[in-house]
């Protein structure tokens, strides 16, 4: 829908909905250019409404047929039709009444992949999360809940399955030559969980046996001749399904579980009940296509659809503002299933080494794309007030720190505790649509029982407080009375357009655990003395302002260990030393405090070659980097996974986003100089490295320890490319030519379009040749170059020429257009590359306003930046803005970031 005002909706003004919808059935006829959809909606009163309140009903983009009320069809009169409304007054009698409606929709023409659409020769729906309403005339929120009954007709030979919820109740032939497929869905749902595909797909399918003994159905569909390409997905389905009866207690409600893989989808996946649609790239792997990282990506998301059918829809939100009470709360149970898997069958040290793992690449991620969100136009609550469009508010806030919420509460109740808040929230509110409120009582009520007298009265601020907190660390160690006092102070500073606000937003304390532990000089832990006993890790609640805990019996002067596990999501500010932190770099026997030292070492390093740029000055020495890179590389005792995250460098994003002003040529420019200094002097390092982890042979397995190899040994070639060493390149050709599966493949690949794009040429060449029939490979192929250095916008303009590209598939459009503008800032920040950005969000808007939205919010952060950026990212903005026509979606995103 285009508009030029975008009402705001505000959290405050809900109100339910006078009618209670216990029964729907549609019919529909499918084909591609026009579909026709008949509903029959069983309405009652719900109690304390008024009879004859008015009826109103949600429709976008329809064709109206026909209205009927008790089967009586209803002249233009007796129903109003407004922009996006059908609204009528139903009989004054009180009584349940049925209303009719035949409409039409036209998928073909459908571009924004919401509601009914067509990808290749298949047709699709979108629900979440107003997409319900491109179907059909409907009360389109989530807190009103109908059994659905579906009935789908269509040409057997264009669309020979077909897919609804639930259970199928029968198929069967026309006489006009058509079939039908009548589905029935046992579960009440909101309509946004509604899902029905049509087409030919490939199936594979497995049974599998409840925990209470029932036998259920798992499927996995996908494109003809796909098939062997979808195992591994059907493997994560029956680990996840077992995981959540051991881990929660939760099992799998329905006789038959499907997923479909789409190759034209907006976001991963979707949790529809009993049918599961994803994004064929968190489908589809096999080792010669997928890489190892793709292969846990598609795990996290197949666990994390399947988690939402009890996280998400037996219990649902009763509106959009309560997205993260689904959301932050499968997240968190995804991460959780991850780092299980990880886990699984190691003996406990290197268990928990292994779950560190995770642990770390949920917290960059948590930095990389939430902490600039809290900082920035677009900063909300993880429980926001109001919005313009809701597609604008699947967000990293909602999402990822909605986990982190979701994660200090199990930190603050223990595993068992969590797990019994678990058990009394679906005790309390199986079937029903509820707000965050509801999961936090429930929480809050193990809580109190654990702790007598305390609630989570300062907890529950974080649902209602945008910005990242900043927690101030300062201890105080006294030889004498063998004493250390450790001060907290915590403080938010206004975030976003916060700013703007008169009086000036209000923001109390929270209640942040903060996990600390002790080492000493050399390097030893120091166990840290408490009434019941000693501990190594402590956890200190602060719900203060300010609070100071003083640690008794400390024989020596300690090095704190902070924030372990990242036990909040806060920003540190310390006053550790540069020793201090080599010293936590290599000794925290912390995994993920370990690793954060070495990432604190290497920002500060780079914020110092920064400024010595900047005044002209000597580039500031390497060895406290060097040395802890030499340590890391020397140490067999680490996992290769762990290793390949402490000699990761921060992401250039997170350089820029740490430089006052922000300045990406110059954070770029430090990045890369300091890699090419680290890939120089480890050369030989990183040499012995390299060879000493050669594939020892036998069939691909992506479990963590050869995905961690193999993913150490890319980042060793991608270091000895880096810093130029002598037969580097001939390395990577190596590499390239012997691959033995994607991983290798697309490491080697990449690593010479970062650092030696000259050599490039006949690997992507035939790379090409190879892979351009598989539309998921391709994709890499796109991303990998128009993410490297060389590729400037002539560069990223020649391979949308390319007959290969299209911006219709948002797969396409994330490889090229959104790989460029979000990692390749050397080539965005510049005059050329505003341009195409501004171009590329309004050729994007005209036919996909959330993928469009995505786009826009790149420059969400142009005022912090330094002049000349943020002039040309302000023009951009306002040229954007000035377009005759815009999406609501892309046109709230623009005009909070100008103000
Ligand atoms: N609810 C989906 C998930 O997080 C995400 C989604 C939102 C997909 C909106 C499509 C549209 O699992
Ligand atoms: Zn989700």
């Amino acid at each position: 829908m285009r508009t030029d005002t975008a009402p705001t909706i505000y959290r405050q003004d809900y109100a339910p909905y006078p009618y209670r919808l216990p029964q729907v059935r549609l019919e529909f006829d499918l084909a591609a250019e026009s579909t026709r959809v008949r509903s029959e909606l069983r309405f009652e009163l719900a109690p304390g409404s008024a009879p004859g309140t008015p009826l109103v009903l949600q429709g976008e983009d329809l064709e109206l047929v026909e209205v009927r009320l008790d089967g009586r069809p209803l002249d233009a009169g007796e129903y109003q039709l407004a922009d996006d409304t059908l609204s009528l007054i139903p009989p004054g009698h009180g009584k349940p009444f049925t209303i009719g409606i035949v409409s039409l929709c036209r998928p073909a023409e459908n571009t924004t992949l919401m509601g009914l659409y067509v990808s290749g020769d298949k047709l699709f729906t979108q629900c979440e999360a107003q997409g319900f309403r491109r179907i059909t005339w409907f009360p389109d929120r989530p807190d009103v809940m109908a059994r659905f009954e579906v009935l789908l007709r269509a040409d057997p030979a264009a669309y020979p399955l077909l897919l609804s919820n639930g259970n199928l109740i029968e198929q069967a032939a026309l006489p006009d030559g058509r079939h039908q497929a009548l589905w029935r869905d046992p579960h009440p749902k909101p309509s946004y969980l509604f899902a029905l595909v049509a087409g030919d797909f490939d199936c594979i399918e497995r049974t599998e046996t409840t925990r209470s003994g029932r036998e259920v159905l798992l499927q996995v569909y996908s494109d003809k001749g796909y098939r062997e390409q979808t195992r591994w997905a059907l493997d994560c389905l029956a680990r996840a399904l077992h995981w959540d009866e051991r881990r929660f207690g939760l099992e799998l409600d329905l006789d038959r579980f499907m997923v479909v893989a789409a190759r034209d989808f907006n976001m991963g996946a979707m949790e529809n009940k009993g049918l599961n649609i994803f994004n064929a790239a968190y489908v589809l792997a096999d080792p010669d296509t997928a890489t190892d990282a793709a292969y846990r990506g598609i795990e996290a998301v197949i666990g994390h659809e399947y988690f939402h059918n009890w996280t998400g829809n037996r219990v649902t939100c009763r509106d959009w503002f309560q997205l993260s009470l689904k959301e932050g709360l499968t997240v968190f149970r995804d991460q959780e299933f991850s780092a299980d898997m990880l886990a699984e069958g190691l003996p406990p040290a290197e268990a928990a080494s292994a779950r560190a793992v995770k642990r770390i690449d949920d917290v960059h991620t948590l930095r990389l794309a939430q902490f600039p969100e809290d900082a920035g136009p677009m900063a909300h609550p993880i429980r926001p007030d109001s919005y313009q469009e809701i597609g604008n508010f699947y967000t990293a806030t909602i999402y990822e720190k909605g986990a982190e919420v979701i994660r200090m509460q199990h930190t603050l109740l223990g595993e068992a505790g969590f797990r019994a808040g678990m058990d009394e929230y679906f005790r309390r509110h199986d079937g029903q649509a509820v707000t965050c409120d509801a999961f936090v009582d429930a929480m809050e009520s193990v809580y109190a029982q654990q702790n007598p007298g305390q609630d989570f009265s300062v907890f529950r601020r974080w649902y209602a407080q945008a910005g990242t907190p900043r927690v101030r660390v300062s201890s105080h160690y006294d030889p004498a009375a063998r004493t250390c006092r450790i001060t907290l102070q915590q403080q938010c500073a206004p975030a976003g357009l916060e700013v703007l606000r008169t009086p000036p937003v209000e923001k109390p304390p929270l209640h942040i655990p903060v996990a600390i532990g002790l080492i000493d000089a050399d390097g030893q832990p120091m166990p840290i003395r408490q009434e019941n006993g000693t501990r190594d890790t402590l956890i200190l609640e602060l719900r203060q302002a300010s609070q100071t805990w003083t640690l008794t019996d400390i024989p020596r002067a300690p090095i704190l260990s902070l924030l372990r596990g990242f036990s909040a999501p806060v920003i540190l500010e310390t006053d550790r030393t540069a020793n201090d932190l080599a010293l936590l770099a290599r000794h925290d026997p912390d995994p993920f405090a370990r690793w954060d030292a070495v990432q604190e070492t290497a920002h500060r390093h780079l914020q110092d070659c920064m400024r010595a740029e900047r005044d002209g000055a000597q580039p500031p020495a390497l060895d406290t980097l060097l040395a802890i890179w030499r340590a890391a590389l020397d140490d067999q005792a680490l996992s290769p996974a762990y290793r390949t995250r402490l000699l990761a460098l921060p992401a250039v994003r997170e350089v820029i986003d740490r430089s006052e002003p922000m300045d990406p040529q110059a954070a770029v420019s430090a990045w890369t100089r300091t890699r090419q200094a680290l890939g120089a002097r480890l050369a030989q390092d990183w040499r012995a490295m390299y060879d000493s982890l050669v594939d020892e042979g036998g069939p691909y397995s992506p479990d963590p320890v050869s995905s961690g190899r193999r993913a150490l040994r890319n980042l060793a070639l991608d270091n000895l490319l880096a810093g130029k060493a002598p037969g580097a390149v001939d390395l990577a050709l190596a590499q390239f030519r012997q691959a033995l599966n994607m991983t290798e493949s697309l490491g080697a690949l990449t690593a010479l379009l970062q650092h030696a794009p000259q050599d490039a040429a006949g690997p992507l060449a035939d790379f090409h040749a190879r892979w351009h029939d598989d539309p998921l490979v391709l994709d890499r192929w796109f991303g990998a170059q128009a993410s490297a250095p060389g590729c400037t916008v002539a560069g990223v303009r020649a391979l949308m020429a390319l007959p290969d590209f299209s911006l219709r598939n948002p797969n396409r459009a994330r490889a090229v257009v959104f790989r460029f503008c979000l990692d390749n800032p050397g080539n965005l920040h510049t005059p050329e590359g505003y341009d195409f950005w501004a171009e590329q969000v309004l050729a994007l808007d005209a036919l996909n306003p959330e993928i469009a939205a995505r786009l826009s919010r790149a420059f969400d952060n142009w005022a912090r930046h330094e002049p000349t950026a943020r002039a040309g990212m302000q023009a951009a903005l306002q040229r954007v803005l000035a377009a005759p026509s815009l999406s609501r979606n892309v046109r709230e995103i623009v005009s909070k970031a100008l103000g």
